[in-house]
């Protein structure tokens, strides 16, 4: 038995910050100016002279730093303790990736400077577009795309562009209930209906049900491998063949990427198309849906509808703009080169080996959360999971207690929630993803938190529906602060 650490992240918001405006004091500065020994010009338009100074906060430099400084506490990062959100993989980011992305050599590239004068860059895009090829085991890899949902579009684009080329296009996109959000929206955005499936009482998606959805008007079929409950699609061999006899493509969703690394290939079961969040399975920062990198790995047959320019390969790489079948341009110049730069990193430190250890540990630090956990709440698939593990709060509702008030009551143990009421297709979703970078002492930490909570949903329900107590402001009305947010100053 391991000593379990006290929480390590931070109880946070525990002070509060007015906004810098309200800090400001008439007269302030942060700088010192020797007054102007130039003329004022005299000829100047008196209408375009400002009449009245600006409205600017007036600090001293020390006040603004320690604003931002304080304010930036407010954020949970996976740098300030354990982030067990499900379906996001928040894994730690090495820091050896940021020194690799500061070399001069990366970060003051131009994407405009000729060719010749950027090989290296060069070169590492062609590097990572082969190490994921051979992850995922498929042909080719364009690195373009900025997320994952957006690698999604351009997956789907392709797929419409194959069949559009054969003069076989098609209307409908399969995708399974437990998809997440952005599959059946992206199917939506490049014009296909969606078709929803039913998973079975095992959580799986099972071949008769899409044998019995297959028509010559479904281009393929969007599946999420592991799926978004953390089980792995044990019938996607068959499933690929179903929706390959009736002409469509499988997209895989390899958000969960994380799961199979090393171990098993998507392209080896059937999938012929999927794109990679290197934000979640390369140890690369989040982004709010953008700054990230959503690279897409297809068949040979996909590879002309990538997006162009691709990197032609040669004693010189060179960009090749001569792709007529191409869907085009899906981000400017070659997506976000610093993102990639940290992910051919990590895959160049730790290696094919340290991959598949990398999952190995991933999937059992979850089935360990599972095993843990499962003496307190309700686990939804009583199985072995992957890198995820969904619970509920069945065994808490006799008490009043939600799923909502148990993530809430986190914030005052030091943790950041885990993801709730998703995956859509589990009432009540409490989804938990360790990720392989925590160790056993901190998610013993956890664990031992989330039994405190348990005791306490039973003993003083109230401590909990009330929850967080520790934050200056408490629960917070997050309905109102997505649809109405204030995001003006109203000056006094
Ligand atoms: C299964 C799955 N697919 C797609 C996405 C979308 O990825 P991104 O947020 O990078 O657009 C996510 C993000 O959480 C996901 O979990």
């Amino acid at each position: 038995m391991t000593r379990a650490f006290p929480p390590s992240g931070t109880t946070g918001l525990a002070h509060e910050e007015p906004i810098i405006f309200e800090r400001s004091v008439p007269g302030r500065r942060g700088w010192l100016q020797p007054s102007s020994d130039i003329p004022a010009a005299d000829d100047l338009d008196g209408a375009l002279l400002r009449q009245q100074a600006p409205r600017l906060p007036e600090l001293t430099e020390p006040d603004v730093v320690r604003h931002y400084h304080r304010l930036s506490q407010w954020n949970y990062s996976i740098d300030a303790g354990f982030y067990p959100l499900g379906s996001c993989t928040m894994k730690y980011n090495p820091r050896v990736n940021e020194d690799v992305a500061a070399m001069t050599g990366f970060a003051q590239v131009h994407p405009q400077q000729p060719g010749a004068t950027f090989q290296g860059a060069l070169q590492l895009m062609v590097e990572l577009e082969d190490a994921l090829a051979e992850i995922v085991g498929l042909d080719a890899v364009t690195l373009q795309p900025a997320a994952g949902a957006h690698g999604e579009y351009t997956g789907l684009a392709c797929i419409r562009a194959a069949q559009v080329a054969c003069g076989d296009a098609r209307t409908k996109i399969l995708v399974p209930e437990s998809a997440h959000g952005t599959n059946p929206a992206t199917a939506v955005i490049c014009g296909y209906q969606t078709v929803t499936l039913p998973a079975g009482p095992d959580g799986l998606l099972h071949p008769e049900v899409v044998a019995a959805a297959m028509d010559d008007q479904v281009a393929g079929l969007m599946i999420t491998h592991p799926n978004t409950i953390g089980l792995y699609e044990r019938h996607l061999p068959e499933i690929c063949e179903i929706v390959h006899r009736g002409g469509g493509f499988v997209y895989g969703d390899g958000a969960n990427l994380n799961a199979l690394m090393g171990v098993a290939r998507p392209g080896d079961v059937g999938i012929d198309v999927m794109h990679i969040n290197l934000h979640k399975t390369f140890s690369t920062p989040h982004g709010g849906g953008g700054p990230g990198a959503g690279p897409v790995a297809v068949r040979a047959e996909l590879e002309p509808f990538l997006p162009r320019p691709i990197i032609r390969r040669g004693e010189l790489l060179e960009l090749d703009w001569d792709r007529p079948l191409s869907i085009g341009k899906v981000r400017s110049f070659f997506g976000n080169f610093g993102v990639l730069v940290r992910a051919w990193t990590y895959i160049r430190e730790i290696g094919g080996p340290g991959l598949e250890q990398a999952t190995r540990l991933a999937v059992l630090n979850a089935n360990y959360i599972r095993a843990r956990l499962g003496e307190s709440f309700a686990v939804a698939f009583d199985t072995p999971c992957m890198h995820e593990v969904v619970l509920t709060d069945r065994n808490q509702r006799e008490h009043g207690v939600a799923t909502m008030d148990i993530a809430k009551r986190l914030i005052d143990k030091g943790f950041h929630p885990p993801t709730v009421y998703f995956p859509l297709v589990v009432p009540h979703a409490i989804m938990v993803e360790p990720t392989e970078s925590e160790s056993l002492q901190e998610l013993d930490s956890f664990v031992a938190a989330m039994h405190e909570i348990a005791a306490e949903a039973a003993e003083n329900p109230a401590l909990l529906t009330g929850a967080p107590h520790a934050p200056v402001r408490g629960r917070l009305d997050e309905v109102a602060a997505a649809k109405q947010p204030r995001l003006r100053y109203d000056f006094p």
